[in-house]
């Protein structure tokens, strides 16, 4: 985060004072960092430089175009979970053969959108979504690649709605049906097996659930050659956490040291899907304090932003870490920071202890660059924030603040109630 420091008691995003942001493009607005992007995208990416991989940047954590086009200038690829993220990674220039299309339930539509374009590879999660990819496929005249998505049923010791690899999980096939799965997926004619995938689960503080969930893919991926299906691709997930609070999560290096002796000799192409570890800590949300209010007991900073911005409190109770963007020597107070939206889960933090702030004064929500913007919605017609983004001294507004106007695109009043 020291992208993001004080500079004589303002808080500046790398050499840009962020109160002159707020000035330039009101509030609330997400901030991010280009230095602590390409700083992260390095340390990953660099981390497993000793053996052949991608790096498949998540783009469900972040999607801005200009995000994308970082990553795909540092010359790494795209994780994707739909044709609307095949369509925004193609927009910001990422190579069709860097990208790895995931996820549940991907309908026909855009299983030939990725064929069409020629994808890297689908990460496939049933025996359905494997026919039906080879119905695709043989339609266009075209081969898939796959990789089997497995559950290696690991507990991955994170919050219970961002766990992923524990066999209750919707996702992956069971690491029972793994083997039969890839032998059945190699006899279909547009399929070509090339490796297996795992994703076991998002703000992994520990690197042993990564290390238990891999050792159980290396017996896999020997049974299934011994088939003699050749596997080219053992695909990690992401799942890297960051510090939000106090949580001390290892850095890539340490994730790297733990993981590659054990893929010694394997000859794979390792693919990696990092998010919230690239992006997470390089991005902020500002947002101005409206009202304080004394309730019976409790005491309120009403802010500009809401859980329609940011929803990762009211979803997960997840905790941001949140400062005053001018520091101030006020006595610390109690306060629930919330929003305008008429729901009681609209908080972005509980009894949270910070200096009594008044109104139209800055804050800064910490860590809010990974699955913030991206989760936002339009919840009580509120438009969506801008995204800007600052390289040394300069900003950038990188998505801009969305009109009125453009709460009703698309909708029509039908002629009977005209
Ligand atoms: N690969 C797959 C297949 C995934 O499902 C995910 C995240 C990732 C990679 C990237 O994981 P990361 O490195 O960012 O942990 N909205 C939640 C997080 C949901 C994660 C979903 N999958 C949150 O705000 O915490």
């Amino acid at each position: 985060m020291n992208d993001f420091r004080f500079v004589d008691d303002e808080l500046h995003c790398e050499g840009v004072s962020i109160t002159s942001i707020a000035e330039k493009v009101g509030t609330p607005f997400y901030l991010y960092s280009h230095e602590t992007l390409c700083r992260h995208l390095q340390a990953f990416d660099g981390a497993f430089s000793d053996i052949p991989h991608l790096t498949a940047f998540a783009v469900k954590s972040n999607s801005n175009l200009a995000v994308l086009k970082l990553v795909a200038n540092q010359g790494m690829g795209a994780d994707i979970v739909s044709g609307g993220e095949l369509y925004r990674v193609l927009q910001a220039g990422i190579a069709p053969d860097k990208i790895v299309f995931a996820g549940v339930g991907k309908d026909p539509e855009e299983i030939k959108y990725a064929l069409e374009t020629g994808i890297r590879m689908f990460n496939v999660e049933s025996g359905e979504e494997l026919q039906a990819i080879n119905d695709v496929a043989v339609r266009l005249g075209k081969k898939a690649r796959v990789a089997l998505r497995v559950n290696p049923d690991v507990d991955p010791q994170t919050h219970p709605y961002i766990a992923t690899g524990l066999k209750k999980s919707k996702f992956g096939i069971g690491s029972k049906f793994a083997l039969e799965s890839c032998v059945a997926a190699a006899k279909l004619s547009a399929i070509e097996v090339v490796g297996v995938h795992m994703h076991i689960g998002s703000q992994l503080t520990k690197v042993s659930p990564f290390v238990d969930a891999v050792k159980r893919l290396l017996g896999l991926v020997e049974q299934v050659r011994d088939r003699g299906i050749e596997l080219q691709y053992l695909n990690i997930g992401g799942g890297l956490g960051i510090s939000y609070a106090d949580e001390t999560p290892p850095h890539p290096d340490d994730l790297a040291a733990a993981l590659l002796p054990l893929l010694k000799g394997l000859n794979v192409t390792l693919v990696l899907e990092p998010g919230r570890v690239i992006v997470g800590n390089a991005g902020i949300l500002v947002t101005k304090v409206l009202y304080t209010k004394d309730g019976d007991g409790k005491r309120f900073l009403i802010v500009d932003a809401a859980m329609n911005d940011l929803l990762r409190p009211s979803l997960y109770e997840a905790y941001h870490e949140i400062r005053a963007v001018t520091r101030t020597k006020r006595d610390a107070v109690v306060v629930d920071v919330v929003g305008p939206i008429c729901e009681s889960g609209d908080f972005l933090a509980k009894d949270r202890e910070l200096p009594e702030m008044k109104s139209g004064e800055l804050l800064a929500v910490m860590s809010a660059g990974a699955y913030a913007f991206t989760m936002a919605s339009n919840y009580n017609a509120r438009p969506r924030v801008p995204e800007v983004l600052v390289r040394d001294t300069e900003m950038h507004v990188i998505r801009a603040r969305e009109v009125y106007a453009d709460l009703v695109r698309g909708e029509q009043i039908p002629a009977f109630l005209q």
